[in-house]
């Protein structure tokens, strides 16, 4: 395994894997790798011959500079996860300098609508934030193919835009959610979850298998209800949000028509730290 962390010494890097004709993937990634990640790098490595994990904590991406502060960062432990991929395995640990040059500012982009629903109305400037540093990363390691959890459902809608819109050479794949076995989502924000509130978490995921049940007979109106409803009575966990969209245009339905496909979004907080998770209801 390599690790860079200079954008100059990966970038001489991966021309000679381009010279040899070696496909390359990536996972963009901020670190404090759990297995919800090596499943994105598993997949990777099924349809290329090297793979670039970045891990970069972006700045520009956090609306609340005390989740920036907190968020987990050990360079060590991921490195330990990752040795084990070998010499086809490539880290690209930057620093903020090395990404922004000494303006770490978000560029503005439009994302056709998408920016505005859901997470884009609870986290201002986040998606600018997240489009900058994609669109720089690309730059920089100009991958074949790029991996992206659908558990950040709107972000991967989101880069998908971006690289039609910037017609970035690059295809994008959306990869399942990986999960505990209790249904928690994986995600690099549990591993600061007290105990009562990990045991907590799990509700998360029922209730979403249970919204989905339920959307097969009831208007997206009655479940969404039930949800509101079922977090009301939860001792531990807060609702930020529960809504059903459209998969495509991730506008929150008012009538279930046959031939689109919903799905149901959710962010919670337990504590302060907030938990986002979705399913496909159709
Ligand atoms: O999903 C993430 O971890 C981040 O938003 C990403 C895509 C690595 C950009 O910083």
């Amino acid at each position: 395994m390599k690790i860079f962390t200079e954008k100059t010494q990966i970038q001489k890097f991966i021309r000679q894997i381009k010279d040899q004709d070696l496909s390359l993937g990536f996972v963009p990634t901020m670190g404090a790798l759990h297995q919800g990640h090596l499943s994105l790098v598993d997949e990777a490595f099924i349809k290329n011959d090297m793979v670039v994990v970045s891990i970069f904590v972006n700045p520009t991406q956090f609306d609340n500079k005390e989740d920036l502060k907190k968020y987990p960062r050990n360079l060590e432990a991921d490195s330990v996860l990752l040795e084990g991929y070998g010499d086809k395995l490539i880290v690209y640990a930057p620093t903020v300098s090395d990404i922004y040059e000494g303006h770490a500012i978000a560029e503005h982009f439009s994302f056709d609508g998408l920016e505005f629903e859901m997470e884009g109305k609870f986290r201002t400037g986040h998606f600018d934030g997240v489009g900058t540093v994609v669109k720089r990363l690309f730059e920089i390691v100009t991958p074949d193919n790029a991996y992206f959890g659908k558990k950040d459902f709107q972000q991967l809608a989101i880069i998908k835009k971006l690289v039609e819109k910037h017609q970035i050479p690059v295809n994008i794949i959306g990869c399942d959610i990986f999960r505990e076995t209790n249904g928690l989502a994986m995600s690099s924000r549990n591993a600061r979850l007290k105990e009562d509130y990990k045991q907590a978490a799990p509700f998360i995921y029922k209730t979403l298998k249970t919204a989905k049940e339920k959307f097969g007979t009831k208007s997206a109106h009655k479940v969404t209800e039930w949800v509101e409803n079922e977090f009301a009575n939860h001792k531990l966990l807060t609702l930020e949000y529960f809504i059903i969209a459209d998969a495509e245009t991730l506008k929150s339905v008012k009538r279930k028509h046959k031939n689109k496909s919903y799905r149901a979004f959710i962010a919670v907080y337990a504590d302060d730290i907030r938990l986002i998770d979705n399913i496909a209801l159709n």
